[in-house]
C-alpha cells in the first residue's frame, strides 16, 4: 500500500489549510496538503465580499481600530464567542491582510477624491483623503460599526486562494488533490495520521505524520438549501468525531444568509447590501428599516434572515414556482459600481437567473451558509480529546464565532488563524517524536477496506444514499433552520433517528470501483446523519434564542442558563449524541449586554460571577 510520511498532514487545502500549510512550511517542516478538489476549486474562492480587518484607511472607516473590530464580533456573536480567540483574531487580521499583499493580493486601494456611497437606497457624499492615496480600502458589511471589509472587487476569496496557492507551490509544499481521508489514525490519545481514499483509481493510502490538521471547511451540504459548494458536506467532522473522543463544538450554531438566489441558493454577496442594496417585499417595499431602524439591511446577517423570513410569514413573501422569496434591490447603484466592485453578482445573475441587476430585482431568500459549529479546539488550535490533531478555518469551532459570525469575519478567520494555529503547530513540532505503530496503521486500514467491502457486496444492505440524504436533508430544513421550536426539533430527532438506521444500511447501486462518487458519499452518510442529530438535539436542549439560534418557544438569550457552549460526542455503539458544557469564553473583555439591534429580551446572568470573570484594565 502506498504510504507517505511527513511532519504535517493538512486535510482540506482551502485558506485555512494552505495558510497553516505555509506557516509550517516556512520553518522547514515537511507538509503534505490533500484535497478533494484541486486547490483552486475549493470552497474558498466562492467567498465574494472580503476579510474584516481594522485597518482604518478608507473614510468611512476612519476612528476603526482592534477594539471596535473586537466588539463588533462579540456582539455579533450574542456573547457566545470565546473573547481571548475573538480578541487573537481582531489583533492579528490587520496584519495578516497586509502579508497578504505582500504575497501578491490585488486588494480593492483608496482612490482619494469625493465620490457617492449608497446607504439603504440613500445617496451620500464621502471624500478620501489624499494621504491614505493607494492603501488598502474597505467596504460596509452587516453588524459592523465601520466600513472594515478589505476585499478585491466580489471575488477575494478567489484573489486570495490563487495568491495562498502560489505561496505553497514556492515553498515546495506538496498538494496532493482528488485524495479524500476517510479515517484518522489513532489510538484514542493520539493522531498520527490518516486513511485516506484515491478520488482517482479508488486505491485506499496511507498518510503518516507527527501532526494532523482538518481544515475541510464547513458541513453546509447536509442541509438542502445551502450556498456552500457540493464538496462541503462534514467530511472532516465525520471523521474526527468517529473517533468517539473528539467532541463538536455548538453544533446548534448554523448560520443562514439573507441573499441565496432562488432557486439555486448560490449566494450573491452581503456586499450589495454593503455597497447600498436594499430588500425589498412583494409589494417591492423596503422593510428591513422597519423592523430595525438603525441598521436596517446591514444588521447581522441572524437578525436579517430572522426578519426576512417573519416578513414573509406576515404574507410579504413573493410567491414563485420554487418557494415564497423576496427581492434585492441593486439597480441603483449603477452600472460602473455593479461591473466592477459586483461584477460576479452580475455574472451569477445572468448565468443563473438570466436578469441583469441594473434593470432588474434579485430573487433571494435565507439559506444555510455556514455552520460556527465544528470540531471542538482549544484558542491553540489544538482539538480536544487527540494529541497531535488541530484544526483550524469552518472546520474548526476555536471559537470566535459564539452564535453569529459577521459576514467578513470567516475569510479573514482562514488566514488569521492559519497563522495563528500554523505557528502553534509549529511549535508543537519542535523536538517531537512519535511512533507509528505498524499494527495500528494496518487495523484502521482494515477497517476501511471492510466498510467498502460491505457497501460494494451488499452485505451492508439495500439503502439508497441519495434518497437518505434527501430525507435527512429535508428533516434539517424542517426542524432546524431560521426557527426552531419544541415540536418541531423533537419531529426532526425522530426522522433522523430513522435516517440513521438507513444510513447504517446504505448498499451501493454501482460497482464502488475507481474513482466512484456513489461510495464516495455512502462513506460518509451515517456521520451526515449523526451531525445532523447533534445539531438537533443540542437545539433542543437549549432552551433559549442566542443569534443564529432561534426559538420560536424561547425567545429570550439566557444569560443567567445558557452563556456555554455545548460539546457534542458520539460515542462507540451509541445512538445518540451525548452532550456536555464548557463556559463560553474564560473571561470576558466585554461583559454581556444588548447588541444594540436585533431586540429581544435577555435573562440576565449573574453579576458577580460577570464581574469574577472580568478582565482588569
Ligand atoms: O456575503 C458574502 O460575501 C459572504 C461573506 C462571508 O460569508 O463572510
Amino acid at each position: 500500500m502506498q504510504t507517505y510520511y511527513s511532519d504535517l498532514l493538512v486535510i482540506g487545502a482551502g485558506l485555512a489549510g494552505e495558510r497553516v500549510a505555509v506557516e509550517a512550511a516556512q520553518e522547514g517542516f515537511d507538509v503534505i496538503c490533500l484535497s478533494i478538489v484541486p486547490a483552486r476549486r475549493s470552497h474558498s474562492s466562492a467567498a465574494q465580499g472580503g476579510m474584516q480587518a481594522a485597518l482604518g484607511n478608507c473614510a468611512k472607516g476612519e476612528g476603526d481600530n482592534v477594539d471596535v473590530h473586537f466588539g463588533d464580533t462579540v456582539r455579533g456573536s450574542d456573547w457566545g464567542c470565546d473573547q481571548e480567540v475573538a480578541r487573537l483574531f481582531a489583533d492579528a487580521a490587520p496584519i495578516e491582510m497586509r502579508r497578504l499583499a505582500h504575497w501578491g493580493v490585488p486588494w480593492n486601494r483608496v482612490v482619494p477624491g469625493k465620490s457617492f456611497y449608497f446607504k439603504g437606497g440613500e445617496k451620500f457624499e464621502k471624500e478620501e483623503k489624499e494621504e491614505k492615496r493607494g492603501l488598502i480600502t474597505a467596504r460596509s458589511f452587516g453588524g459592523t460599526a465601520k466600513w472594515r471589509t478589505c476585499y478585491t472587487s466580489d471575488g477575494t476569496g478567489h484573489a486570495v486562494m490563487c495568491t495562498m496557492d502560489n505561496r505553497c507551490a514556492e515553498l515546495g509544499i506538496d498538494v496532493f488533490d482528488r485524495k479524500e481521508a476517510i479515517s484518522l489514525i489513532h489510538d484514542g490519545d493520539k493522531c498520527t495520521g490518516a486513511v485516506v481514499r484515491c478520488l482517482r483509481t479508488g486505491e485506499l493510502e496511507v498518510f503518516l505524520s507527527k501532526a494532523t490538521a482538518i481544515c475541510t471547511g464547513g458541513f453546509g451540504r447536509i442541509y438542502k438549501a445551502t450556498t456552500n459548494a457540493v464538496i462541503c458536506d462534514g467530511g472532516g467532522h465525520i471523521i474526527a468525531h468517529d473517533t468517539g473522543v473528539v467532541p463538536i463544538g455548538n453544533p446548534e450554531a448554523i448560520q443562514f444568509h439573507p441573499t441565496g438566489i432562488v432557486p439555486t441558493d448560490i449566494l450573491v454577496t452581503e456586499g450589495c447590501r454593503g455597497d447600498g442594496g436594499t430588500l425589498l417585499d412583494v409589494n417591492e417595499e423596503r422593510f428591513m428599516n422597519i423592523y430595525e431602524p438603525e441598521k436596517a439591511e446591514l444588521a447581522s446577517r441572524d437578525v436579517v434572515s430572522r426578519w426576512m423570513t417573519h416578513h414573509m410569514r406576515q404574507g410579504k413573501g413573493v410567491k414563485s414556482a420554487y418557494g415564497e422569496h423576496l427581492w434585492l434591490d441593486i439597480r441603483h447603484l449603477g452600472d460602473k459600481h455593479i461591473s466592477t466592485k459586483l461584477r460576479e453578482v452580475d455574472e451569477i445573475c445572468h448565468h443563473f437567473l438570466n436578469v441583469d441587476p441594473r434593470k432588474q430585482l434579485i430573487p433571494v431568500r435565507p439559506t444555510q451558509h455556514y455552520t460556527m459549529a465544528g470540531v471542538r479546539t482549544n484558542k491553540d488550535g489544538a482539538v480536544y480529546g487527540l494529541k497531535g490533531l488541530f484544526s483550524a478555518g469552518e472546520a474548526a469551532c476555536w471559537d470566535m464565532h459564539g452564535f453569529n459570525r459577521l459576514g467578513g469575519n470567516s475569510l479573514a478567520e482562514t488566514v488569521v488563524a492559519g497563522g495563528i494555529i500554523g505557528t502553534k503547530i509549529v511549535e508543537f513540532l519542535k523536538g517531537y517524536e512519535t511512533d507509528f505503530k505498524t499494527s495500528l496503521v494496518a487495523e484502521a486500514v482494515r477497517k476501511q477496506q471492510d466498510r467498502i467491502e460491505k457497501l460494494r457486496s451488499g452485505a451492508n444492505g439495500k439503502e439508497n444514499v441519495y434518497r437518505v440524504r434527501e430525507e435527512m436533508q429535508d428533516a434539517l430544513m424542517e426542524g432546524c433552520f431560521v426557527f426552531r421550536n419544541d415540536a418541531g426539533l423533537k419531529k426532526c430527532i425522530d426522522t433522523l433517528q430513522g435516517t440513521l438506521e438507513k444510513a447504517r444500511n446504505v448498499g451501493l447501486v454501482s460497482d464502488g470501483l475507481g474513482a466512484n462518487h456513489e461510495l464516495a458519499a455512502a462513506l460518509k452518510i451515517e456521520g451526515q446523519v449523526k451531525l445532523g442529530l447533534c445539531i438537533a438535539k443540542a437545539a433542543l436542549e437549549r432552551t433559549e434564542s442566542r443569534g443564529s439560534h432561534n426559538r420560536e418557544d424561547y425567545t429570550a438569550r439566557d444569560d443567567k442558563n445558557w452563556l456555554n457552549r455545548t460539546l457534542a460526542y458520539w460515542r462507540e455503539g451509541a445512538d445518540m449524541p451525548e452532550l456536555q458544557y464548557e463556559d463560553a469564553t474564560p473571561c470576558y473583555e466585554i461583559p454581556p449586554g444588548d447588541r444594540g439591534y436585533g431586540g429581544g429580551s435577555i435573562i440576565e446572568a449573574d453579576k458577580a460571577e460577570i464581574e469574577a470573570k472580568m478582565i482588569k484594565k
